[in-house]
């Protein structure tokens, strides 16, 4: 992919970055996240009769001399698979190297992290709010409003994501719909014994 002329600005919208073909365009659709919800007769009903667009996300990986930074802007549309909100697919970064900051946009959703060593969290995201993410604990973002949830993200160039460990194991939390919003419950398949294995 052609390296952007440094210095550069792009306002932070799907918008801008879709216009400007700014970076790589990914997109994830229901088919490709089946193995990310827990309540699969869930998935397989919606897939009938659609294949709705969960996520899209644009990365402009560094690859000029010196160290740099990589950066991404992520939308992901409102909508449940049963009771579980959209979600990304989540990973770790290879060798827990390099830390990461995400900056929200618009929307609301929950940042969940955990690390290998068996440190979990799950924040609240908002507009206007910076999250800092350690090397060391997978991320997956999760949109629990009724409009998009857009963040922008900076990480440390040659850095190669992780996400065989998430399909595998999924994260320890899901989210779901509650009364009165979104709640977290125990992910019942998550175990924490097959992360031992793991580097
Ligand atoms: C990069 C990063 C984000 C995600 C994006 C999509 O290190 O954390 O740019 O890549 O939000 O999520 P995943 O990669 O989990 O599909
Ligand atoms: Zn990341």
């Amino acid at each position: 992919m052609e390296q952007i002329q440094i210095p550069f600005s792009i306002p932070m919208t799907p918008e801008a970055f879709k216009s400007n073909k700014f970076g790589k365009y990914n997109l994830r659709k229901l088919i490709d996240m089946k193995d990310h919800y827990s309540d699969k007769s869930a998935v397989e009903k919606i897939l009938i009769n659609e294949n709705p667009i969960v996520y899209e996300f644009w990365e402009n990986e560094y690859s000029g001399p010196g160290r740099g930074l990589s950066l991404g802007l992520t939308c992901i549309h409102p909508g449940k698979v049963g009771k579980e909100y959209y979600q990304t697919k989540g990973h770790f970064h290879v060798d827990n190297k390099g830390d990461e900051i995400y900056n929200v946009i618009q929307g609301e959703g929950l940042l969940l992290l955990y690390s290998k060593a068996g440190k979990q969290e799950e924040i609240r995201m908002l507009p206007g709010s910076l999250y800092y993410i350690p090397g060391t604990m997978a991320h997956r973002t999760v949109n629990t409003g009724i409009s998009n949830l857009v963040f922008v993200s900076i990480w440390p160039p040659f850095i190669d994501h992780d996400y065989e460990i998430i399909v595998k194991n999924g994260f320890p939390k899901l989210v779901v719909e509650g009364p009165d919003g979104a709640i977290l419950t125990e992910n019942p398949s998550f175990n924490y014994a097959l992360l031992k294995t793991q580097t």
